[in-house]
């Protein structure tokens, strides 16, 4: 699918918070580019201990790029985690290459058609559940054990404000369920001092993508459809405009640090005043 194109990321993070995850052990999944890439940038560039998680074998050039950023350890897994065995596998990984597990950011995700619902065919439907909710759902089941035990932890899940958008139903169902995660596992997770927090990014401005979601608009119907998500984005946000990768990065990162402790269960908007 074709995106209004943006800047990558820059050599070092125009923010940074000095030491905010020295010693944490932290997992990024879908960190081979985009939100997740800039993600991991960050939390390298704040000392943090990272496993980073993708489908896509560009994930070790990432994690080789970010080695040196700062006083922690970077190493990299590949999975699909589409799958329970992607996740378990991810977070074994984890856990025998960090001293301790103290964050999982689920990353995971993106529409990968755009167009009215009646056109989506079963099929289609299917493949974005399980593209944007089930990396999810199963990465949550799989740490959950593993933080309880440490004594607690973060999940930080990435949503989308499309889950008041047009053009993407089966994506706005799947991140719908993905709220919902939160909210719910927010309060049996709270007890065992585990926080479960997402923010819900608004349209966000990349470099062309190296992996794609999907086909792309094919012809120009699909094109028009695609253009449609872009307009309403901008539109519905006060600013009128898409947000950069870093400013999806930081209230990530703000939310899986121990700056938001006292914040568990909520699903943030960023998405330059769009509440999604
Ligand atoms: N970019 C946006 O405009 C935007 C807006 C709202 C929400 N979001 C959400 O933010 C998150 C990141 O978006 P992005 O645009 O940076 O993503 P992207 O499509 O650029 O990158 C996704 C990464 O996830 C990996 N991946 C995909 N399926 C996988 C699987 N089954 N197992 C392991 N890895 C897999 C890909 O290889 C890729 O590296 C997604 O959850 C997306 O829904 C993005």
């Amino acid at each position: 699918m074709s995106a209004p194109v943006g800047k990558g990321i820059s050599e070092k993070p125009s923010h940074i918070t000095a030491e905010r995850f020295y010693g944490q052990g932290v997992v990024v999944t879908g960190a081979a580019q985009g939100i997740g890439m800039a993600v991991a940038h960050r939390i390298a560039h704040e000392d943090g201990n990272l496993v980073l998680v993708d489908r896509s074998p560009l994930i070790h050039e990432v994690a080789k790029q970010l080695q040196d950023a700062g006083a922690g350890t970077v190493t990299s897994f590949i999975a699909d985690l589409e799958t329970f065995e992607g996740a378990t596998s991810s977070l074994e990984f984890a856990t025998q290459n960090l001293k301790h597990l103290d964050v999982v950011i689920n990353n995971v995700g993106g529409t990968i058609w755009a167009k009215p619902y009646q056109e989506y065919t079963e099929e289609e439907i299917t493949k974005e559940i399980n593209r944007s909710l089930f990396p999810t759902l199963w990465m949550c089941r799989a740490a959950l054990p593993i933080l309880i035990n440490n004594g607690g932890g973060t999940i930080v899940n990435v949503s989308s404000i499309a889950t008041g958008g047009i053009n993407r139903v089966p994506y706005a169902a799947a991140k719908g369920g993905v709220n919902g995660i939160v909210s719910a596992l927010a309060h049996e997770a709270a007890p065992h001092k585990v926080r479960v927090v997402a923010t819900a990014p608004g349209g966000t401005l990349a470099p062309e993508r190296a992996v794609k979601r999907g086909p792309g608009p094919e012809g120009e119907q699909e094109e028009k459809w695609y253009q449609q998500i872009v307009d309403q984005t901008i539109d519905s946000s006060l600013m009128k405009r898409y947000g950069t990768l870093e400013e999806q990065a930081a209230p990530i990162c703000f939310l899986a640090s121990e700056e938001a402790s006292y914040i568990t269960g909520s699903v943030l908007p960023v998405g330059g005043g769009d509440q999604g």
